[in-house]
């Protein structure tokens, strides 16, 4: 069970508008880009694939970094090509995930994503049996997704005509996620604003502090809730969950350690499969022979999913923080160094695809790094894959006719070089 009833699912609440816009998210990051970075990025991986400085200075574009204060006084690298940037992301040893470590203290805003083994590999082991393929086929599907998706579905079945962007793409993922949790349906939105608001990039300080407190109040209201009364959600389980840290014998999770996590996955549940749907569902309808493709033959879903986060994966970029000296592909890379990874530009590698600019849904799988690889690889990718598997399906099965709305502006893809997704996404549904 979802927790949220249609008519909440469905609710025409103004904050979607406020918070699932890629272009003013871009805007307001201070990150947007006017043009397409892939001729940049293809052209850079192909003069080398490794490059001394920051990604967008080896690029020529203006100086933004989502990590600023870790990187500001640093000397940059970018890493384009395939084999390197699989090479980069698995050395976790000489290369640190402290990278994202916003803030002067201890406390780690971002979780397991900042955390280094050994502390990273005990946190994400307690939770890591949630996210696991048959979990994300079978329970979240069956507790969460389908209600969700057949509610939002349901309700378009009453209209001609449809923005999907802000309609199905937006919602799914932030309910699923807020329900997963065992937040309420109408507490998704408000929360997710204040989470936004925590980070800071996009509000003033006094919205950060108060997004921070209003997040952690929320959760933990939630813990003590299922300490009395556990429940089937993911704060029930971490509260039964086990971790073992080297120098501690076995414990559970403590309060600050489970707000923690969980904001990270709902920060992480909530934007990237908002994006990467959009991408995968312009992708379809651009070229409608596509959308016929996968209609007529649904094991091509699949592909058309990993296809999708090849060719356009909705964050272009991440970064490590070296912490011993390193080298890659021959270059000298000095402890204290920031190595930026573009595994946009290594997706389209050409040694490893064939025409590597076009999306083809029928090019034989070869891995990509769409969300990352190694031992940071994306926890809840399988959970992603599944909200679009059934989002997808779900369309086609009631809306055959699907099409791009030509009365409408035509769609686009937008946003930073840190992330990207579709302007929006007009339709006509019968
Ligand atoms: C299409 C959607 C998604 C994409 C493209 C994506 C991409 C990524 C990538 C590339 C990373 C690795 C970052 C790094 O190595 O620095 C990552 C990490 C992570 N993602 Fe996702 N993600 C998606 C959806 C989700 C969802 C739905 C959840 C939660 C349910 C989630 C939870 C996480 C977590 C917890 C991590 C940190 C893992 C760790 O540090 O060990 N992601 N994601």
């Amino acid at each position: 069970m979802s927790g949220a009833p249609g008519d909440v699912l469905n609710a025409d609440d103004s904050l979607y508008d406020e918070l699932y816009d890629v272009r003013s998210e871009a805007i307001e990051n201070g990150n947007f880009l006017e043009m397409d970075p892939y001729p940049l990025m293809n052209a850079a991986r192909d003069r080398a694939p490794v490059h001394k400085g920051f990604l967008r200075e080896v690029l020529g574009l203006p100086f933004y970094h989502r990590h600023r204060m870790t990187v500001e006084g640093r000397q940059g690298y970018a890493v384009l090509g395939y084999d390197l940037a699989e090479k980069t992301f698995r050395d976790n040893v000489r290369l640190s995930n402290r990278v994202y470590h916003m803030n002067p203290g201890d406390f780690k805003m971002l979780g397991i994503l900042e955390m280094d083994s050994p502390e990273h590999f005990a946190h994400r082991k307690a939770a890591q049996s949630l996210f696991i393929k048959p979990r994300a086929v079978g329970m979240w599907r069956d507790r969460w997704i389908n209600e969700i998706v057949g509610a939002i579905v349901g309700n378009l079945q009453a209209k001609d005509r449809a923005e999907l962007n802000m309609t199905l793409c937006a919602r799914v993922p932030v309910h699923t996620i807020t329900a997963a949790v065992g937040l309420r349906g109408e507490q998704a939105l408000a929360f997710r604003k204040a989470l936004v608001n925590s980070l800071g990039t996009r509000s003033g300080r006094a919205a950060q502090a108060e997004g921070m407190a209003t997040v952690d109040r929320m959760v933990t209201e939630q813990i003590e809730l299922r300490r009395k009364a556990p429940g089937e959600d993911i704060i029930s389980w971490l509260l039964a969950a086990e971790i073992e840290l080297p120098d501690e014998g076995p414990r559970t999770l403590n309060d600050v350690e489970i707000v923690t996590f969980c904001r990270l996955l709902l920060l992480a549940g909530g934007g990237t499969t908002w994006r990467q749907m959009g991408i995968v569902l312009y992708a379809l309808l651009v070229d409608r022979s596509r959308w016929e493709d996968v209609k007529a033959d649904r094991s091509l879903v699949e592909p058309a999913i990993q296809e999708s986060m090849r060719w356009n994966p909705n964050n272009p970029m991440f970064s490590r923080l070296a912490v011993q000296d390193t080298e890659i592909g021959g270059m000298e890379i000095p402890a204290g160094s920031v190595v930026d990874i573009c595994l946009a530009a290594a997706n389209r590698d050409p040694p490893r695809w064939d025409n590597p600019d076009v999306y083809d849904l029928h090019r034989p799988f070869r891995q990509h790094i769409g969300f990352g690889v190694g031992a940071h690889m994306c926890l809840g990718r399988n959970v992603a894959e599944s909200e679009m598997y059934v989002a997808i399906n779900a369309l086609m099965d009631h809306f055959p006719d699907l099409r791009i709305d030509p009365d409408q502006p035509a769609p686009y893809l937008t946003g930073g070089l840190e992330q990207r997704g579709i302007s929006g996404l007009h339709v006509l549904l019968k």
